[in-house]
């Protein structure tokens, strides 16, 4: 038996629903404990880890002039708070350090004074996936596993395909063989072994789990694997740096965070990554205050949203129809997470329909320059609606975390604008088109 390699600074991982704590010495590499055992094979109600750190020890070892001062601009700068045994492991595609957009001429379309943008879809595969996957190949390397497998709507897997290409790791990949060409583009090139999965995404996330077991592949299936939450907080991290930069100052800190962040939501896993990424830094006393956190799902897909309307403990499954396909989720995979981000930060659940999502997509890239997909773009349109129904203030700052590339989805994004005109190539047809 080899215990499973991770970071020195974490001390335990603790289940969010009986509480149990387990140890260093409860993680071993050939059955790594993903979930705790009090509901292992649960739907929605599985006992999901969270990575408790030593926050004494961490503050002993870096500061936040120490992160402000670190020449690499990657996630590894936040490394002490990462899981991994040591930066180094993390592949050498630079993943992070994503754009923090003023976008002013966007805020004027809201009545907000200070919206911003982060662009995640500017991550090396285009979306914030590569944060998660980030670490789940690192980790991988870190214990000499063999194999990392995935199933994902398309983004979890390409992220994890290109962070395995870069790094020379093996990885399988279970998607629906519904996800956008795009997508599957990404993945095949990349070279990993895709199986398109004739079914939903939940059927593919079932079978990956059914497979690891089996072939004893290491699993980072979102939700379920307790460490991805701890690549997707980055995006936290860097908000609150970026904010720090951006209110530059005799007495300014070099973190701050913002009041409000939308971000669209599936699984659950991004928004519980953001409320983590924000926690550590309360907890080490480098934020003064806790943003409120805003999850967007598509009212086709609204498990989370309902649970939390509803005042449920778990989200009841749901059929899922939207054409924002990353978050198209019949069983969230992590509903205690995605519910704590919302209840313990006063934010709340938004549900938009796809209409104001694919319109969505419009003024964020025609005021904002942002081309998201639909899923991107949904955290847009929640804010939009929030603003209709009053939940945000005008001056507070605001931001809208785009998760992913327009890219992936072109058909998407033609759905909203229809076709480009066909000309002769002559100036008379160019003055018949415009009227000139
Ligand atoms: C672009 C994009 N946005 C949002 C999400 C939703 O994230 P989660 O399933 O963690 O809630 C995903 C997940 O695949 C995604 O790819
Ligand atoms: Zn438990």
């Amino acid at each position: 038996m080899s215990q499973f390699i991770f970071s020195p600074f974490i001390k335990s991982l603790t289940c969010l629903r009986c509480s149990r704590a387990y140890s260093r010495a409860d993680f071993i590499t050939e059955h790594f404990q993903y979930v705790c055992n009090c509901r292992p094979n649960q739907l929605s109600d599985v006992g999901t880890l969270d990575v408790q750190y030593d926050y004494a020890a961490i503050q002993q070892s870096i500061s936040p002039k120490h992160i402000q001062q670190d020449a690499d601009r990657s996630i590894g700068r936040y490394w002490p708070l990462l899981p991994l045994a040591a930066r180094t492991s993390l592949a050498p595609v630079s993943v992070g350090n994503t754009p923090l957009l003023a976008v002013d001429r966007l805020g004027e379309l809201l009545g907000l004074s200070a919206l911003y943008v982060k662009d995640d879809g500017r991550n090396p595969s285009a979306s914030l996936k590569d944060r998660a996957s980030a670490i789940a190949v690192a980790l991988a390397q870190e214990n000499r596993l063999p194999v990392v497998a995935t199933a994902s709507t398309g983004n979890a897997a390409a992220a994890l395909a290109g962070q395995s290409a870069a790094a020379g790791q093996d990885c399988v990949i279970f998607v629906p063989k519904s996800a956008p060409r795009a997508k599957i583009a990404q993945l095949l090139v990349y070279g990993s072994t895709v199986l398109t999965v004739d079914g939903s995404y939940d059927d593919a996330f079932d079978l990956c789990t059914a497979a690891c077991k089996e072939f004893g592949w290491f699993n980072r299936n979102t939700g379920y694997n307790p460490f991805m939450t701890e690549g997707k907080k980055t995006v936290a991290f860097e908000i609150a740096e970026q904010l720090g930069d951006a209110q530059q100052g005799e007495n300014a800190s070099v973190f701050v965070a913002p009041d409000v962040v939308f971000v669209s939501v599936g699984d659950g896993c991004i928004i519980g990554g953001v409320h983590k990424g924000f926690k550590d830094l309360l907890a080490l006393g480098w934020i003064k205050k806790m943003p409120r956190l805003y999850g967007v799902q598509s009212t086709g897909s609204a498990a989370l949203y309902s649970a939390w309307r509803g005042d449920a403990e778990f989200p009841q499954l749901v059929q899922a129809t939207t054409r924002a396909d990353s978050i198209s989720v019949n069983a969230p995979r992590d509903p205690i997470k995605a519910l704590n981000a919302v209840r313990q930060t006063n934010g709340a659940f938004v549900a938009v329909p796809d209409e104001a999502i694919l319109n969505a997509m419009l003024p964020l890239a025609r005021l904002g320059g942002v081309f998201a997909e639909p899923a991107g773009a949904a955290a847009f349109a929640g804010l939009q609606q929030a603003v209709a129904q009053k939940l945000v203030q005008p001056d507070e700052t605001i931001v809208v975390i785009n998760t992913g590339s327009g890219l992936k989805d072109i058909d998407a994004a033609m759905q909203t604008t229809g076709e480009p005109m066909v000309i002769a190539p002559t100036l008379q047809a160019v003055r018949q088109s415009l009227g000139l």
